[in-house]
């Protein structure tokens, strides 16, 4: 979700809670779309944490783990002690735990703040790592990306930002630049912002990553969740999960990526009962996820660089693994960084 978009007004406020005007707005908008965060509601964490473990053919967990595995004390050497580690849009945290390790190795003590929408379950995920580790200090933050830069802006400590699971390639293409603008904006020049990002864009293997394992979460936990929320009838067999994949030249600005839909099999009628609202799709229209035209960008290391020129970032490091077809990159306030780096 775009961030800036979270005081829309909805079509109607009839027993809507604030934090699902958005999501009515979005729904009613000319283009109908799910705000991301809207996904993942406990059930939809739990489910997707469960999948990206396991699954053979969507390896974003995997890569990152393994980038992780070698370099999660060069990611926390980034910032001096004392530090604060926050990790944007931290789901269940479980790559997040080798970099707390590689810090608390280092700092002895570190404070966590995962920021994320899905506030139950960050609560509960904040109290097994603070039982896990024992010298962490853990402050959930329940709220937007960018409400959560703001909340730990005054910090005096440095701030590790991290944006893992290539969350940030969920923003829209139209609202990244802006979004990392506002973030540097809250940073100091020894803060670090590293960003966990796939660099894969093999037709074959990203059809295979979005394919229907993924159905379960996004067409028929959302649907459940829409039900729950707004009291409608919404029926998901009768929504199709349809994904493409939008390939960008390599050499310009603008990452290839990938786009997802639930589109209706029939013209219907949604009855939201809460909201006293009927929606009608017509057949094959289509519910976007996201509010951007991408769901999930694919991108190299060019785009990546201009992607940090324009935002008043420079890359400080980065690393990828061995198929070289994800990167974990580190963000510098430009004025600290003269150079950027090659290839
Ligand atoms: C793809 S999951 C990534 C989870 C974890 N960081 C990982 O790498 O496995 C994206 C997470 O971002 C959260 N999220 C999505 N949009 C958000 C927003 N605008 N503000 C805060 N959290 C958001 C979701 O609730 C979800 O937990």
């Amino acid at each position: 979700m775009n961030d800036q978009d979270s005081d829309v007004t909805a079509t109607t406020n009839r027993h809507v809670p604030e934090e699902l005007t958005s999501v009515v707005a979005s729904l009613t908008s000319e283009r109908r779309y799910v705000p991301q965060w809207y996904v993942y509601d406990t059930r939809g964490s739990e489910l997707c944490e469960e999948l990206i473990q396991k699954s053979k053919a969507y390896k974003i967990w995997q890569h990152e783990h393994s980038i992780f595995q070698t370099h999660a004390d060069d990611i926390a050497s980034k910032v001096s002690p004392p530090a604060v580690l926050v990790d944007l849009g931290s789901g269940a945290s479980s790559k997040t735990r080798l970099v707390i390790e590689a810090m608390l190795k280092r700092h002895g003590r570190a404070a966590f703040v995962p920021v994320d929408m899905a506030k139950e379950y960050i609560a509960t995920c904040g109290r097994q790592l603070e039982k896990d580790y024992p010298a962490l200090t853990v402050e959930p933050f329940g709220g937007l990306y960018l409400d959560g830069v703001r909340h730990v802006a005054s910090r005096k400590e440095a701030k590790l930002l991290l944006w893992l699971g290539n969350s940030f390639s969920n923003v829209s293409i139209h609202h990244q630049v802006e979004l990392l603008q506002e973030i540097r904006a809250q940073l100091s020049d020894g803060d670090r912002l590293v960003l966990g990002v796939d660099m894969n864009t093999d037709r074959e293997a990203v059809s295979q990553a979005y394919g229907d394992e993924w159905i379960p979460i996004w067409r028929d936990n959302l649907v459940s969740r829409f039900n729950k929320d707004f009291g409608e009838d919404m029926d998901a067999e009768r929504f199709e999960y349809i994904c493409e994949f939008v390939e960008n030249p390599p050499d310009q600005d603008e990452p290839s990526y990938v786009v997802l839909s639930l589109r209706s099999s029939c013209k219907q009628r949604v009855h939201f009962e809460t909201l006293g609202l009927d929606i009608d799709f017509e057949d094959g229209e289509k519910i976007y996820f996201y509010e951007g035209p991408n769901t999930s960008c694919k991108w190299n290391l060019m785009q990546l660089r201009r992607l940090a020129d324009k935002s008043g970032f420079a890359v400080d490091a980065h690393w990828t693994n061995d198929e070289e077809n994800y990167c974990v990159i580190c963000f510098a306030p430009a004025n600290v960084i003269h150079t950027s780096l090659e290839g």
